[in-house]
């Protein structure tokens, strides 16, 4: 596993992150947790020290779950936690974006609680909160930042310009954006806004949600959120698998990678790009994902893959 610097702070981030995600029964199902333990724990036997979550994640259950996995392995000091807010989901019937200053105190108590630790590594604003002003919220994360609750700040799904609003009032040391070989609308702006400004990035979707696995056929029928969503229904679905398999395939197996460690190393070629998180079930996703960081693509292949997917899922 290769390791880097997450922008300017002072931890040193392994370039696959853990995703946890996955621990939410209403996008995903629900995964056994006895599975899910022992796929942390074979990432971290294989140098993975990254781990990214939200309070959101099942309302409270992947904090949890990741908070009695440290307690049970007493591995706090060797993990490095991003977690989010932004999701009020009080009442879970009723869920909406809160960034206001009580509630961001409230719930970083909350989150600390159930991750069963005393300080986050990484407290992230899940999204843009049209609301709440952002000096307000940089505010409540300052105090916190004061406190030692939380040691730096992140944004996760913004722009430029709402990022520049932040960073009049908070250090912004890491974004998390939606980034993969079919989504690249990054590359435009925000990646390179955050190379000139030493701020890292984290990649979440690295596996398009797993289209870009090569595991698909296109003819599977999904039981979780991915049941209506565009890219894994009908001709679409077809199409991207059988550009996976037909673009990505022969070159993973021509250098002896899966195809998942294809796409994982093809962001990780993105000088702006400090880690990828995978979303993780099963120890299987881990072991079969972690080479990807041993090297990059070549520039001619990391624009050929990107732009043959392209034309192959038109
Ligand atoms: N900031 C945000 O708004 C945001 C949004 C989304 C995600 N995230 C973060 O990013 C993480 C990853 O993103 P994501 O959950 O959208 O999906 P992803 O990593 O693109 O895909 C995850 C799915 O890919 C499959 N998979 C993973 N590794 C595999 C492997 N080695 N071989 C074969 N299949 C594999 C699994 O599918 P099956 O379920 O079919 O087994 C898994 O559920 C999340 O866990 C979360 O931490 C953040």
């Amino acid at each position: 596993m290769k390791y880097v610097q997450l922008g300017k702070t002072d931890l040193i981030v392994s370039r696959i992150c853990f995703g946890c995600w996955q621990l939410s029964p209403r996008f995903w199902g629900n995964v056994p947790l006895d599975e899910w333990n022992m796929a942390l724990k074979r990432a971290m036997e294989l140098g993975i020290n990254f781990i990214d979550t939200a309070d959101a994640y099942g309302d409270g259950f992947a904090e949890t779950a990741l908070g009695d996995f440290i307690e049970k392995n007493k591995c706090r000091k060797n993990l490095i936690i991003a977690t989010k807010f932004y999701w009020n989901f009080t009442d879970p019937e009723n869920r909406y974006p809160d960034t206001r200053y009580d509630y961001i105190i409230r719930e970083c108590e909350l989150s600390l609680k159930r991750l069963k630790t005393d300080y986050i590594d990484l407290y992230q604003i899940h999204a843009w909160d049209p609301l709440t002003r952002p000096d307000e919220v940089a505010a409540a994360l300052n105090t916190l930042k004061k406190q030692g609750k939380i040691r730096w700040v992140g944004v996760s799904n913004m722009n430029v310009h709402q990022i520049s609003m932040y960073l009049r009032y908070v250090d912004i040391e890491c974004l998390q954006p939606l980034y993969n070989i079919l989504d690249r609308d990054v590359e435009k702006e925000e990646l390179p806004f955050c190379l000139e400004k030493k701020i890292g990035v984290i990649t979440y979707s690295t596996l398009a949600r797993g289209i870009l696995t090569g595991k698909y056929t296109g003819n599977e029928k999904f039981q979780d959120s991915r049941a209506n969503h565009p890219r894994f229904t009908g001709e679409n679905f077809k199409k991207i698998s059988d550009a996976v398999n037909i673009v990505m395939r022969p070159l993973a197996e021509k250098m002896g990678l899966s195809v998942a460690e294809l796409a994982v190393r093809w962001v990780l070629t993105h000088p702006a790009i400090t880690s990828a998180i995978v979303g993780v079930k099963k120890p299987q996703h881990i072991e079969t994902v972690i080479r990807a960081s041993d090297d990059i693509l070549e520039n001619h292949l990391w624009y050929r893959i990107a732009s043959d997917m392209k034309s192959a899922c038109i």
